[in-house]
């Protein structure tokens, strides 16, 4: 449904989207993730011809968007939710759009409601509007043309959480009837759970893609151990070439589970818990974007000073 292709912005010998492409599926919501600066609003504000790219391509159903004939019954964006004239009132907007749009102004109602703007919050301007408020204009208004494509540049910012939940329905509702979203934060939380597709972005290049699972796949395994002898353990895993650290009671060890059950047999240490240390799609999204982070990931961050391995003893049989 949407495509784009080796897309890149400068300005001046500043690269804002160096090379980025990918594709967004009907019926699928695509999140759009990376920090601040990263290139998001870029990258969407060129999907919709608002800025020129310095190369590559965007095509929305097959066409570029400048040339979809009145295209809000295509494609609904919403970019920034206070872009609207500030003395005009929620309802006006969403009538002015519906006329250029050609639609019935029945639409306008069905809009308010559907965003739970109520009729005295439509007659305010919108300069008095909260920015929880523009957002679900800003949502009404992309979806007035009942688009089969959604492009929405971070929808979640100002919505109080009850607000992002009821976004997560409406958009969720709307792939499900077949649409294509892609929407963009820099939040983590806001996406995992109702994006099909993730796309990470950081200093204007792509850093990973794919589902969940996919993604999760990149990450470094590492298991979570405690047993009756920490130290011998350690010791051995060390020796087996598996980097170890303390972790509360027991040990943090850079292999998968199974390794370290195998090395507790072959040393004779008995296993009180024994699980996956995966840290999820947080860690990687700040692990993959971390030169891009103004804060330093926690992996880059200067390691607190480690205790020796050979203190701890027969820990957990001790306490
Ligand atoms: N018109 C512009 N002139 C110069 N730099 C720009 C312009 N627009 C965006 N940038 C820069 O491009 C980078 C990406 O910005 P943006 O796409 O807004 O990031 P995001 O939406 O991911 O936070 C930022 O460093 C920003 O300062
Ligand atoms: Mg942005």
């Amino acid at each position: 449904m949407i495509k784009v292709e080796g897309l890149t912005r400068t300005y001046g010998a500043f690269t804002a989207v160096d090379d980025v492409s990918f594709e967004c599926q009907p019926g699928r919501v695509t999140g759009f993730l990376g920090p601040n600066g990263a290139g998001k609003t870029t990258t969407m504000r060129i999907m919709v011809g608002l800025t020129p790219p310095s190369r590559g391509s965007v095509t929305i159903g097959g066409h570029r968007y400048a040339d979809i004939p009145n295209p809000g019954r295509h494609v609904g964006v919403l970019l920034d939710a206070s872009a609207q004239h500030g003395g005009r009132t929620g309802r006006e907007i969403l009538t002015l759009g519906a006329r250029t749009m050609g639609l019935p102004m029945s639409r306008v109602d069905e809009m308010l409601e559907l965003v739970s703007l109520t009729p005295a919050e439509s007659k305010r301007r919108l300069r008095n509007y909260s920015l929880g408020m523009k957002q679900r204009l800003g949502i009404a208004h992309a979806l007035l043309g009942d688009p089969s494509v959604l492009i929405l540049d971070e929808p979640a910012n100002g919505l109080d959480p009850a607000g992002i939940r009821w976004m997560r329905g409406l958009l969720k509702g709307y792939a499900d009837r077949g649409g294509a979203v892609l929407l963009s934060s820099h939040l983590l939380h806001e996406v995992e759970l109702i994006a099909d597709e993730m796309i990470l972005i950081g200093n204007g290049r792509i850093v990973a893609q794919g589902d969940k699972q996919t993604l999760l796949r990149e990450e470094k395994p590492s298991s979570l151990v405690t047993s009756l002898d920490n130290g011998r353990l350690g010791e051995a895993l060390t020796q087996a070439g598996f980097g170890v650290s303390r972790a509360g009671e027991g040990l943090r060890v850079e292999c998968p589970p199974v390794e370290v059950g195998r090395v507790a047999l072959q040393a004779g240490v008995v296993l009180v818990d024994l699980r996956t240390g995966s840290r999820g799609l947080e860690d990687l999204f700040l692990q993959l974007t971390a030169d891009t982070q103004r804060e330093q990931a926690p992996g880059a961050q200067p390691a607190p000073p480690t205790q020796p391995m050979q203190p701890v003893q027969n820990q957990g049989a001790a306490r």
